[in-house]
């Protein structure tokens, strides 16, 4: 059966959900795991690895930034899928944002990148981090992954899937 391991990072939650939607949508053997437990974990087993972190401040989660860059090898040699969540309107920005998350090597080789949408909930965050989100143009709380996006990106992992045994 067709392995998956989805590793991500999260700051406030809401990449989490998306990778609880994302799970549901995928079929076969899905495992999950948050980029603090994955560091060392054998991805041999593996034949799809999904990543996927949050943008702050332009910039993909570090975590999550730092095991892409010590696994790109590794990763290169599998089928790979890469995601972000990301509150900017303008899609170019986030298309912008989505290219320079990843290593450049790994999201060329990337079957499958996506922006998912984001979710902003007001009461969950800093006084510094309202304010910086102004600078941006949001003002209230907002739910906006977008589960349609998701199904697309686990269809497209999936597509061209040779088994193995
Ligand atoms: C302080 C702050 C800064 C943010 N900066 C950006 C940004 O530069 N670009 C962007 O597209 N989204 C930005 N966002 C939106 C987040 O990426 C979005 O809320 C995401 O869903 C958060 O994911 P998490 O809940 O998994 O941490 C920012 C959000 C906060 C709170």
């Amino acid at each position: 059966m067709m392995k998956t391991l989805i590793v991500y990072a999260t700051k406030h939650g809401s990449t989490e959900k998306a990778v609880g939607m994302l799970e549901g949508d995928l079929s076969g053997d899905v495992r999950v795991m948050n980029v603090d437990d994955a560091w060392g974990v054998d991805l041999e087993p593996f034949d799809h690895v999904i990543l996927g972190g949050p943008i702050y401040m332009g910039e993909l989660h570090e975590k999550l930034s730092a095991y892409a860059a010590r696994y790109q090898d590794t990763l290169l040699q599998k089928r790979v899928g890469l995601f972000i969540c990301a509150g900017m309107e303008d899609p170019f920005i986030l298309q912008a944002e989505l290219e320079n998350a990843y290593p450049e090597d790994l999201y060329e080789h990337a079957a499958v990148k996506e922006v998912f949408g984001y979710v902003l909930d007001f009461r969950q965050l800093k006084a510094q981090e309202r304010k910086d989100l102004r600078i941006n143009g949001v003002t209230e709380s907002e739910f906006k992954l977008s589960a349609p996006v998701i199904t697309e990106f686990a269809l497209a992992m999936e597509r061209g899937f040779v088994r193995k045994e």
